[in-house]
């Protein structure tokens, strides 16, 4: 039997109670302070009305900014929120002239969709899209990946993990590789962050974008971009908004003098509930640290490939957890119908074409929780369907 502190944190979220939670690769479990939080903002709208905004909430999108940029490696007022990932993808892309001769954008098969749909958007004002494909939809050599970047590439955007595979890539091959003919690296490190460790500077990473509804336990509305500083003075994102100007309360006529700091990768109005309720689930991963968090995850992921072998069921995530972000996953014929009697059953994980069930535990994970998924995910495979 091992002994894990990181199992006191239980009580603090209300759906552990009534379920065996394993998907928070899709949405983190709730803290409940994130109720309080949420009350924190009513009563700060209700008691302290427009004066709020001068009290906290105008610069809230770079003070919370701060708690993901404390997990991420990012020094305090380089990181800033937004609505979404996606957001924040659009902003990068859209400090850029695509009409230039270094207008390549590399992506790859195993990226989030939402990235390549804006990149994709791109090409009607000029950028070239080349997509290093995945041969197996599940991983990506690294190789082809390198040879793509070449010195007519301006941006290389990769998931750090993928969201369909959990595949963790070498970031730091890439961002080299990159750098080496002078393109700039975005990496999307919403299936990472939280749940492996990443040091955006160490790594001495361009872009990083994210969000808080996975690993994160922030629940929707709060997205994150990152970008290096000594970048900041070069950049001037056509995707902009007043809170992005140098004096947004001049209320001056364009075009935009933009901020100096980071506040020039901002919009317009911000999302103040949607920060409110993510604060909580940034301070709980940085109160556990994400080294504990990984660790832990590493030897519980493992745990379930074990199980998965034991009980006869394919597993398509990747064995060497050097490679493995937070999810196992299984194929399993009829997932999606396995994956719908799990949830009846009170197992929560889910299901994605092309890949299977995905399953995947957190800190607040107890050991037996990984026993009781894989009975019942083996039970309901060799129970005969209803007709
Ligand atoms: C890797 C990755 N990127 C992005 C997103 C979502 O982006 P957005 O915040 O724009 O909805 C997800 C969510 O599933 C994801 O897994």
């Amino acid at each position: 039997m091992t002994s894990d502190p990181l199992l006191a944190w239980r009580d603090e979220f209300p759906i552990l109670a009534s379920t065996t939670y394993m998907v928070s690769h899709s949405l983190g479990a709730m803290p409940r302070r994130t109720a309080d939080s949420l009350s924190e903002f009513t009563a700060t709208w209700a008691s302290r009305g427009v004066r709020a905004w001068h009290e906290g909430w105008w610069e809230m999108s770079v003070t919370i900014g701060d708690l993901i940029g404390s997990i991420i490696g990012a020094v305090p007022a380089e990181v800033v929120m937004n609505q979404n990932a996606s957001t924040g993808q659009w902003v990068v892309a859209s400090c850029f002239n695509w009409q230039e001769r270094r207008n390549k954008i590399v992506t790859e098969g195993l990226n989030f969709p939402s990235n390549d749909y804006i990149y994709h958007g791109l090409a009607r004002q000029g950028a070239r899209i080349v997509t290093v494909p995945s041969p197996d939809g599940m991983t990506l050599p690294l190789e082809p990946l390198l040879d793509a970047i070449d010195d007519e590439t301006r941006l290389v955007s990769i998931s750090h993990v993928a969201f369909r595979s959990s595949y963790v890539q070498d970031l730091s091959a890439i961002i080299q590789r990159a750098h080496a003919v002078g393109a700039y690296v975005i990496a999307d490190l919403y299936q990472s962050a939280g749940i492996l460790p990443v040091d955006v500077r160490a790594l001495n990473l361009d872009f990083a974008v994210g969000g808080s509804v996975k690993w994160l336990l922030g629940g929707p509305g709060a997205g994150y971009l990152y970008v290096r500083r000594d970048l900041w003075p070069l950049l001037e994102p056509a995707a902009t908004g007043w809170q992005a100007h140098r004096a947004p309360f001049d209320f001056e006529g364009g075009p935009i003098e933009y901020a100096p700091d980071a506040f020039r990768f901002l919009g317009g109005t911000p999302n103040i509930p949607g920060l409110y309720a993510a604060r909580s689930g940034f301070q709980i991963i940085n109160e556990i640290g994400v080294d504990a968090i990984r660790a832990k995850s590493i030897r519980q992921t493992t745990r379930l490939v074990q199980l998965a072998d034991e009980a006869g069921i394919a597993v398509r995530s990747q064995r060497d957890s050097a490679r493995r972000g937070g999810v196992v996953i299984l194929d399993v014929p009829e997932g999606d119908r396995v994956t719908a009697e799990l949830l009846r059953r009170q197992v929560i994980v889910d299901h994605r074409p092309g890949a299977g069930i995905r399953i995947s535990p957190h800190f607040y994970t107890a050991d037996h929780e990984l026993e009781h998924t894989i009975h019942e995910l083996s039970a309901i495979i060799h129970s005969t369907p209803v007709p």
